[in-house]
């Protein structure tokens, strides 16, 4: 039986990992840095002291870099050192399909994922929880009915995490599955699909705007994201609207078995009388 340390075992993509590792009949340690469970581990990126702890007796990771962070090395780099070490046999990425300019880091790590015993590298497209929960833009949505977008036309194959989640536990359970994979949706689409889409489940209208890469960085910074990263992130918009993420893969089918879901059945499955979509009518405490 395998043991599999899933970093961001609290998060979009792991939180579903370690269910479905589980149901497999996998050993799961979720890391977090909140730990609240007797088969979760403490773990925090920026405490070096947690990483051996969560790494020891481990097969094979899920490894979740630091997020915000256009410099991920000097964090991942002595965890995957440490990893090594102590006999990790596999290491699955979450990378991403997009490429953040002025980030270097970013492409060293991949690097260095690659040189473990055995590796895959997870790129997928940009996540369809971007437009419920925490994230900026699904923020924007409830508050205002507003989507704001630098990437004018420009499509994206947008997925769903747990599509994300099904692909990393075959990758991380079966040592048939090697190498880099592209992951999208069923389906590629602009802000204004996707505007339409959810106007059309939750009667909702969703004003999209045209705004520049610099305001679109402004935005971002002003919900609380590094302004370096914020900058790299905003004008990743730039590349999608010159049609870098206007593609669809068969990967999460070919790896699976099952087709990912697309954007309407994810709308619709969020859309309890519209919950995911509008402000709350009053503070929840
Ligand atoms: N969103 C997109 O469209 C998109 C597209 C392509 C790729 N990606 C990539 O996907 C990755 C995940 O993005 P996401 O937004 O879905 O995040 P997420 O996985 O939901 O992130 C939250 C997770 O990170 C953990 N975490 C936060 N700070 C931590 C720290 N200091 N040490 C250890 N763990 C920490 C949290 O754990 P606790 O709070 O429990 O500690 C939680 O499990 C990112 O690398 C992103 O670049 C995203």
């Amino acid at each position: 039986m395998s043991t599999v340390l899933v970093t961001g075992g609290t998060g979009n993509t792991g939180r579903p990992l370690c269910a479905l590792l589980r149901t497999r009949g996998a050993r799961v340690r979720a890391a977090s840095r909140h730990p609240d469970d007797a088969e979760a581990v403490r773990f925090d990126w920026h405490d070096p002291a947690t990483h051996g702890a969560a790494l020891d007796g481990v097969d094979a990771v899920y490894l979740v870099p630091p997020l915000l962070n256009l410099d991920p090395m000097t964090l991942v780099g002595p965890f995957l050192d440490t990893a090594r070490r102590l006999g990790v046999r596999k290491v699955v990425l979450l990378g991403s399909l997009a490429v953040l300019p002025n980030a270097p880091g970013v492409a060293e790590m991949y690097d260095a994922v690659r040189r473990a015993p055995e590796w895959v590298v997870l790129r997928p497209s940009g996540f369809m929880q971007n437009f419920t929960g925490p994230h900026p833009l699904a923020a924007r949505i409830r508050e205002r009915g507003e989507i704001r977008t630098a990437s004018g036309g420009g499509r994206l194959g947008w997925i769903d995490a747990e599509d994300i989640a099904s692909v990393a536990a075959v990758a991380l359970l079966d040592p048939g599955i090697a190498g880099e994979h592209v992951l999208t949706g069923p389906e590629s689409l602009g802000y204004r699909d996707a505007a339409s889409t959810i106007a059309k489940i939750t009667g909702r209208t969703i004003r999209v705007v045209d705004i520049t890469v610099e305001e679109l960085a402004r935005t971002y910074v002003d919900a609380g994201m590094p302004a370096d990263y914020a900058e790299a992130l905003a004008g990743m918009h730039a590349d999608i609207r010159a049609g870098s993420e206007d593609r669809v893969t068969t990967a999460v089918r070919d790896i699976t078995g099952r087709e990912p879901r697309s954007f309407e059945e994810f709308v619709r499955s969020h859309d309890t009388a519209t919950a995911a979509f509008v402000k709350p009518s009053r503070a929840v405490t």
